[in-house]
């Protein structure tokens, strides 16, 4: 097996791997989503970060099937994180709020880190043409991440406000 042909073969798991990472976060914020509704923006931005999470994981199955790999079946996974939510709609509103966001956190400085890994495969594995789009979902998760980061003290905040309610 040929240098590129290996890089490509890692690239390739790696653009998998990174699919599930997305449909995992998908399912996760639509578990999470109900219990922030008490949190007009953070519920707002968790939901926009939902929405990129579909769009980030249809661009990851773009490029598999450019590169000849089969599409994994995103819609499928999606309806079976759908099928989860009910389960966790009725969980009480207690910190989770906070241990959510700990966890969101620390789910984006993952992904970033990943979409990292994959810029460097790509080009390892001579698909150059591949990472305007995975730098562009990389700025959207550092986004995100950003955003938890820095709104912290204020859900925090309101989470005090709302016990003391
Ligand atoms: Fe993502």
């Amino acid at each position: 097996m040929s240098n590129l042909k290996r890089a490509m073969d890692t690239y390739l798991n790696g653009l998998r791997n990174q699919h599930a990472v997305e449909t995992q976060a998908i399912g996760t914020i639509q578990n999470e989503l109900p219990r922030m509704e008490a949190y007009p923006e953070l519920h707002l931005k968790m939901k926009a970060d939902h929405e990129r999470s579909v769009t980030q994981a249809a661009r990851l199955d773009d490029l598999l099937e450019k590169h000849g790999s089969k599409k994994s079946l995103l819609k499928e996974a999606v309806t079976g994180a759908v099928a989860t939510v009910a389960g966790f709609t009725h969980a009480g509103a207690g910190d989770e709020v906070l241990k959510n966001v700990l966890a969101a956190i620390g789910f984006k400085a993952y992904e970033i880190s990943s979409y990292k890994v994959l810029l460097t495969l790509a080009e390892a594995a001579g698909a150059g043409d591949d990472k305007s789009t995975l730098e562009q979902s990389m700025r959207e998760e550092q986004e995100m991440g950003d955003w938890l980061g820095s709104n912290l003290p204020n859900i925090v905040h309101a989470y005090l406000e709302r016990k003391s309610a």
